[in-house]
């Protein structure tokens, strides 16, 4: 497998992010006049270099999906920047497909009941207005990647939750985005579709050099997809760890067997444990 370039993907930066949710009385109004409030995210500072395929592990209720949706700008925080910048010159070759700037992969799939396989993997780029002949191609291409090209005509129905995942990574990867959030995608799936996705996600990864944020409660799937943990406390969030994973670039079955893998997911283990979890 080719390592990632770097100028696939954005740099994401994080200084002293604070989120507090109101607590809400019977009526809906905040209590306390604002005061009060559940503080999911407490200073918290990161900084993700482009391209760098990152996990973010941490307790139920954490905060964990508060911090994707801020990187995403789908929520705002109350203190502290969240900011997704491109590098100078990731403007893609002449000719090339514009790349979105940043693609959601939600636990669940979130496909369109009516709309075919086919049909749901090309949305974003029919979205963006791109002729059916180039969405098709696109869509059918990305359901090559994520090993469902002969599934393109079936409905979201007829489908295992691990090929709603796939169908759900194959409409992220579509646009090929700069920066993929993804929160717990694969939790409710087998070991086995879960490792087989592990691998698809890496390949992807590997190929497109975008930036990654994956959140995962697993520290053996986090050890092996990523090549930096971040580890947060039980709420309010803060960072607790932060490792380079000292592991080889190519991650195969084989990896999860060796010492150094060991190592890595007892020190991650440590760090969740340290932090109250
Ligand atoms: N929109 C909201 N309004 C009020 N409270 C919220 C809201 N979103 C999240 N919270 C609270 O913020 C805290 C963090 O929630 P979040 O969903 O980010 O946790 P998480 O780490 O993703 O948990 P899990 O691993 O279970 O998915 C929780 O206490 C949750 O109840
Ligand atoms: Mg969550």
């Amino acid at each position: 497998m080719k390592k990632a370039t770097a100028s696939g993907g954005v740099r994401v930066r994080l200084t002293g992010i604070r989120r507090v949710f109101p607590v809400l009385d019977d009526a809906g109004r905040a209590q306390g006049g604002g005061a009060a409030g559940v503080v999911a995210l407490d200073g918290i500072d990161l900084d993700i270099a482009p391209g760098a395929f990152v996990a973010l592990l941490g307790p139920s209720g954490c905060g964990k999906s508060t911090l994707l949706r801020l990187v995403a700008g789908l929520d705002r925080a109350d203190a502290g920047a969240a900011v997704v910048e491109a590098e100078a010159g990731t403007g893609g070759a002449g000719g090339e497909r514009a790349r979105a700037p940043i693609a959601y992969v939600f636990q669940d799939a979130h496909l369109l009941p009516w709309r075919s396989v086919l049909e749901n993997a090309a949305l974003p780029l029919e979205l963006a207005g791109a002729p059916l002949e180039e969405r098709h191609a696109a869509a059918r291409a990305a359901l090559l990647q994520v090993g469902l090209d002969d599934a393109g005509a079936r409905y979201p129905a007829e489908l295992s939750g691990g090929m709603r995942m796939r169908v759900s990574l194959a409409r992220a990867m579509i646009t090929r985005p700069r920066l993929l959030l993804l929160d717990e995608p694969f939790a409710a799936l087998d070991e086995l579709t879960r490792s087989r996705l592990d691998d698809q996600l890496r390949a992807l990864w590997a190929e497109l050099g975008m930036t990654v944020l994956f959140v995962t409660h697993s520290i053996t799937e986090a050890a092996y997809l990523a090549e930096r943990a971040v580890v947060l406390s039980p709420r309010p969030a803060r960072v607790v760890a932060d490792r380079t994973l000292e592991l080889p670039d190519q991650r195969t079955a084989a990896l999860r067997t060796e010492p150094a893998f060991a190592r890595e997911v007892r020190a991650l283990q440590e760090a969740l444990e340290s932090g109250g979890a």
